[in-house]
């Protein structure tokens, strides 16, 4: 039976009689029947704010910190306009708020505030957010920029930031306009009087003020956040069905694989078969279906599941063949993209 609208219109409903149940037990249904209603109550999480359209907080300032804190971290980098850190972090907050496992992805990376973001994000509250980042590589920006800030903020980096503190300020009015000269005097007293304490001094007229900055430069060291880091190139296979082009393919998945597997430590290095490991699983990787039983003798006393790819022209799935190790050993299927090139090299 499905509701009616008021123009008589058949309608669906909401939830579905197992969802309904869930919500009555978790307490999350207020119904009138005066007015044969039903509200479901969803509730909210205190420790965050919804987002609104309008960000206009200081924290989203791309001058402090885009330009200001990249420049710290990279100080001979002129990357034009990287966003404020806190913008990117606030949207991974909002989006991942049910998911701090989840993988980002942001295929424009340019400075690479995404990545930047999701590691202060994952320190602030523990979580366990990846991230991929790709960018091209004009004017080296992924080699000069991207992957030397994230590594930084990962490891850590010495800095130095320039403090700027206001010693006098003197609104000028048109009267003040013919004291111009006692204003300047008054200056350079105090620029005497503080020489000591600041580097430098500057004379600023902004805000219809004249102004004189003490700066000082001060050196500081950012402790890095921790966590693992992969830089990959992205190259053409060329087509031509040759050994060398075969090669290439394969030698080229395996960091693929690795990448899907999570798997990066090398357990094991032939020409025909890959073996990787991470604290979990091994992932193991064949060139060539007659390596099982070579391979089936290297990993039969490994504690951990193992994960195998086995490059083929065939659709087997080798669950015979792996049969006697299947509490042990996964087959998986070779990424479709990567066998579609497989393929069409080794034809
Ligand atoms: C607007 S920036 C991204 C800025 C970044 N969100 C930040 O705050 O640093 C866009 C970047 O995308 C990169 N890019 C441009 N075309 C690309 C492409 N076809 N594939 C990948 N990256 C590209 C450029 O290097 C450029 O730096």
């Amino acid at each position: 039976m499905y509701p009616l609208d008021k123009n008589g219109k058949e309608r669906r409903w909401r939830y579905g009689r197992k969802t309904m149940k869930i919500l009555i037990e978790q307490n999350r249904i207020k119904g009138s029947l005066k007015k044969f209603s039903m509200k479901v109550i969803v509730p909210r999480d205190e420790s965050y704010k919804p987002l609104y359209s309008n960000w206009t907080d200081s924290r989203y300032n791309a001058g402090p910190h885009g330009t200001t804190l990249l420049k710290e971290i990279l100080p001979n980098t002129n990357f034009p306009f990287p966003k404020s850190l806190y913008t990117v972090l606030d949207f991974i907050a909002g989006a991942t708020r049910s998911n701090k496992d989840a993988i980002i992805l942001d295929f424009f990376a340019g400075s690479g505030t995404t990545g930047h973001a999701l590691l202060k994000l994952n320190n602030i509250d523990d979580g366990n957010r990846r991230f991929i980042l790709c960018t091209n590589n004009e004017n080296s920006i992924a080699e000069e920029v991207t992957y030397p800030r994230i590594s930084k903020v990962i490891n850590g980096y010495k800095f130095t930031r320039k403090e700027k503190t206001i010693i006098f300020e003197e609104k000028i009015t048109s009267k003040k306009l013919g004291e111009i000269d006692i204003i300047l005097e008054k200056i350079e007293l105090l620029k005497e009087e503080y020489s000591a304490k600041y580097d430098e001094f500057k004379i600023v007229i902004e805000d219809n003020s004249v102004r004189l900055y003490g700066n000082n430069r001060l050196t500081g060291k950012f402790i890095g956040f921790g966590g693992n880091l992969k830089y990959f190139k992205t190259v053409f296979v060329p087509a031509k069905s040759t050994d060398r082009n075969k090669e290439k393919l394969t030698k080229q998945s395996v960091e693929m694989l690795c990448l899907k597997e999570n798997t990066f430590e090398s357990v094991y290095e032939s020409d025909n078969i890959n073996i990787f490991k991470s604290n979990d699983h091994y992932t193991g990787i064949l060139f060539d279906e007659q390596n099982i039983v070579e391979f089936k003798e290297l990993v039969h006393d490994f504690e951990l599941p193992i994960n195998v790819y086995v490059f083929s022209l065939g659709d087997d799935d080798f669950a015979e063949e792996f049969f006697d190790l299947k509490d042990q050993v996964k087959v998986c299927s070779i990424p479709a993209a990567i066998l579609r090139v497989y393929k069409r090299i080794f034809r």
